[in-house]
């Protein structure tokens, strides 16, 4: 069952009943101030942080789940009928309802009796704010007289304190209103120097900043006091609760349509001109008056949003593909990408998921968030990388965590997640394949943000390969600390305490368990770092690293192949983990892929039987899980894994991150129908029509989908921020798609089914536009690898590689026929 449709050429999600099986949400603001916004105009706002600068209150886990948010009302005044155009908070009844979802932006629009309203939400580029057009429109034969409200409750700043700390913030609240417009000043009076803003076009009959006064005692916001009355109260928030209200009365021929413009924003003074006069208590506006008075001018906004809308062409337009798969091309065109943005904006911080005070950047969430996201915009990958690079440890560790607003390590999680470092020399590899950019390994980046650390980010990545091989284990591997890439698998921690923390109690000395997968994925980076030194003339590091990663192959071949599959680990004890010795837990997907990805086992046919078991025992129709047999019971030695019920997140739910690595591997031992196959099991618009089923959006991918061991196996969860994103983009265009960005040139590596017959690819590439066709041609039955041959601007060249142009800026044309190896006669 559905509850919309994709509208591809507007690249928007068209959502047509309010209901839908959970809130599904979009974000506004790509670059400092964002927003999260449900189909029901839940949702709330934040300047870079969604912990310490939040502008709107939002309470989570609420009932109905999604409460708080961006609501307007409108009332007849009439018939003293009243309702929120977006369903949500009032839940009446609407003749018609879309919600279009697109790039930044979200658009609800709803009829009842009568008059329409249609609202437009977005951050115009390079702003602090959000506008809110709202346009009403009266289709009635006759002339109507409406009053429309819109509304926020201010956030009194830090989110978590704003939640918890109740007999400080019940006093603390403040507000100033000057010429219609409601400021919150909440603690500007002492240490902030920025305060919010809410604004509205039209002439104000009155306003609210009282959330009581607003709503009425015992009131809730589906049913306010002042709406039902049809008048706001002018009244001014002392402590308690401050909101913003603005209500305005419209008088509407037939057929006549008025913008309202409602304006919501971030504002920050000079600490010593904060205020005006100089030593008042009154916030100085100077600076921001203008700001104001162009959004609510509707022409002013009007561009702003065309402006929004071709950046995103120009961001989308890096990368466009045309096959005859529609999952395949809205996914990698729009949706996808667009997940890529938003996941390197907010890491795993703010989503419906993600309350936006736990988890501020994850250190290996962010470098793999890169890689879907680095060729849209590299500039700002480049400053990400010295940002994360920054809050690198001397030892070569890494902070799990760092918040946004300070872009300092988080001292309460910790270092120890022994795989952080890695992921940092994947992230710069893939920058330097985009762009080529060589200089940045000579750029000086402090250690833990420590003034006159400086060291050239090449050191960083040194001792991010050092830190591994100066912590290896009995066998040989690499020691897995509070755990790696699977954040529950924690080996060295025996927790019998509820509520402790899984990963940062640490109650055993002398933790040797050991990761096959950090194995794996250290042989990934140190190969990835041995082609860059090669790539700049250091041979002897080039060697250096080459023969490390071969070592650890080594250890991998000795200890890591379990007879059929790669083992997953090995404990505090020493005993195997993802092993056929094992009662449960037998087979882990993370060390098939990643071991894979290394090029472990593919010359040798242990990577084709591998698959093979992944194929039969963790494969189901929405996924493959994560590891089977799930454990039914708590396990000290393992940890969080076996803490939760069977088939649900890591413990043996189809997480979905994991996926695409099994993609590239299928790729890489040559099994493109395969590939393709575990593509669309998790490819979001592939499972639209099963919405009711897997109740997440439709157009993003979710962290996890439940596995078969669940109750309601197929029902994804955590949608939005997950290194889903990032991996599947990657999977989809280097491996399966498979143009790759490599030192030397543009790879053409593709791995399509052979119906595909032909598709189109145009990627701009450090400053390059390729125009690519590739055509496939059906494998032989013999199953003769398939080989690429490339005919670039006309001229066969005898490799998969687009060598680069003198002079970039041109285009070139390149054909790449995908077939049968020719059997030599
Ligand atoms: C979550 C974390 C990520 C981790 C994964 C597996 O998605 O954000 O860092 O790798 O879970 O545990
Ligand atoms: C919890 C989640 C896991 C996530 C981790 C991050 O353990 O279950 O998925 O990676 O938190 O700290």
């Amino acid at each position: 069952m559905r509850y919309g449709h994709f509208d591809d050429d507007r690249r928007e999600y068209v959502i047509t009943r309010p209901d839908t099986p959970l809130p599904w949400i979009n974000y506004l603001g790509c670059e400092d101030y964002f927003g999260i916004i449900s189909n029901t105009a839940g949702g709330y706002s934040f300047y870079r942080d969604a912990r310490l600068r939040r502008l709107t209150r939002y309470r989570y886990n609420n009932a109905p789940l999604d409460l708080g948010g961006r609501y307007l009302y409108v009332r007849d005044e009439e018939s003293g009928d009243s309702w929120s155009p977006s369903w949500q908070p009032t839940l009446s009844e609407l003749d018609d309802y879309e919600c279009r979802h697109g790039m930044g932006y979200t658009t609800i629009s709803s009829k009842r009796a009568g008059i329409r309203v249609e609202t437009r939400y977005f951050v115009p580029l390079g702003e602090t704010l959000e506008v809110w057009r709202a346009r009403v429109t009266n289709e009635r034969s006759a002339p109507a007289r409406v009053s429309l409200f819109g509304t926020v409750e201010f956030c009194l700043w830090d989110a978590q304190d704003d939640a918890t700390n109740f007999q400080r913030n019940y006093s603390t609240g403040e507000v100033e209103v000057e010429d219609g417009v409601i400021y919150h000043t909440t603690e500007y009076r002492e240490r902030r120097d920025h305060f919010a803003y809410f604004a509205c076009s039209a002439p104000s009959a009155g306003f609210d900043t009282s959330r009581d006064a607003f709503l009425g005692p015992y009131r809730g916001w589906d049913r306010p006091v002042a709406v039902e009355r049809g008048a706001t109260s002018d009244s001014i928030a002392h402590g308690w609760q401050p909101i913003g209200a603005h209500q305005v009365r419209l008088v509407l021929a037939p057929g006549e349509t008025r913008d309202v413009i409602f304006v919501l924003g971030y504002a920050e003074n000079p600490k010593d001109a904060k205020f005006d006069p100089p030593g008042s208590g009154t916030i100085d506006k100077r600076r921001v008056r203008p700001v104001i008075a162009r959004y609510l001018d509707p022409d002013a906004a009007e561009s702003a949003f065309g402006a929004l809308r071709n950046r995103w062409d120009g961001w989308l337009g890096s990368l466009q593909v045309v096959t005859d798969n529609s999952h395949l091309d809205r996914m990698v065109n729009v949706w996808n990408a667009y997940q890529c943005m938003v996941t390197f904006n907010l890491s795993r911080s703010a989503s419906l998921y993600e309350s936006g005070i736990g988890r501020g950047m994850g250190f290996r969430d962010s470098t793999q968030d890169l890689l879907g996201f680095v060729h849209m915009v590299p500039e700002r990958a480049r400053q990400r990388i010295l940002d994360i690079a920054a809050t690198q440890l001397p030892t070569g560790g890494a902070y799990h965590q760092y918040q946004p607003l300070t872009k300092r390590g988080n001292d309460a999680v910790g270092s120890g997640f022994n795989d952080d470092p890695a992921w940092l020399v994947l992230a710069v590899a893939a920058y330097l394949k985009e762009t080529g950019d060589l200089a940045i390994l000579d750029e000086p980046v402090e250690y833990d943000n420590a003034p006159g650390s400086e060291r050239p980010l090449d050191d960083h990545l040194r001792r991010a390969i050092d830190y591994t091989l100066e912590r290896l284990g009995p066998h040989g591997l690499p020691l897995i600390g509070r755990a790696d890439w699977n954040d529950c698998l924690n080996l060295n921690c025996f927790s019998d305490t509820p509520g402790e923390s899984f990963q940062t109690t640490q109650n055993r000395d002398g933790g040797v368990a050991e990761s096959v997968f950090i194995a794996g994925l250290f042989v990934i980076a140190a190969n990835e770092l041995a082609a860059i030194a090669g790539h700049r003339g250091d041979v002897p590091e080039s060697e250096r690293l080459r023969a490390a990663a071969a070592g650890m192959v080594a250890a991998v071949d000795a200890h890591g192949w379990d007879g059929e599959w790669f083992r997953r680990a090995y404990d505090f004890f020493g005993e195997p983990i993802g092993s056929v010795l094992n009662d449960e837990g037998k087979i882990f997907i993370e060390p098939q892929g990643i071991c894979i990805m290394a090029g472990i086992g593919l010359d040798d046919g242990r990577a084709v039987r591998a698959l093979a078991v992944v194929r039969e025992r963790l494969a189901t129709p929405h996924g493959i899980v994560l590891q089977q047999p799930a454990f039914t019971r708590y396990e000290l030695r393992l940890g969080e894994i076996s803490s939760y019920p069977p088939g649900y997140k890591e413990n043996g739910g189809v997480f979905c991150h994991t996926n695409p690595w099994l993609m590239i591997a299928e790729a890489l031992a040559g099994n493109s129908e395969g590939a393709f196959d575990y593509y669309l099991r998790i490819n979001p618009s592939a499972r639209e029509a099963i919405s009711d089923v897997h109740r997440c959006e439709p157009y993003v991918y979710a962290q996890m989908i439940a596995g078969p061991d669940a109750p309601t196996h197929g029902e994804a969860k955590n949608s939005w921020l997950t290194g889903t994103a990032a991996w599947n983009y990657v999977a989809a265009t280097q491996w399966i798609i498979g143009v790759r960005p490599e030192l030397d040139g543009l790879r053409i590596d593709p791995h399509l089914p052979a119906e595909c017959g032909e598709i189109q690819v145009l990627r701009r590439f450090r400053g390059t536009t390729y125009r690519i066709i590739v055509r496939c041609q059906p494998a032989t039955d013999d199953g003769s690898p398939s080989v690429t041959r490339l005919v670039v601007d006309g001229r066969p060249i005898d490799r998969n590689i687009v060598p680069l142009p003198e002079t970039p800026g041109g285009e070139i044309q390149v054909e790449a026929l995908v077939g049968p190896a020719e059997v030599p006669s």
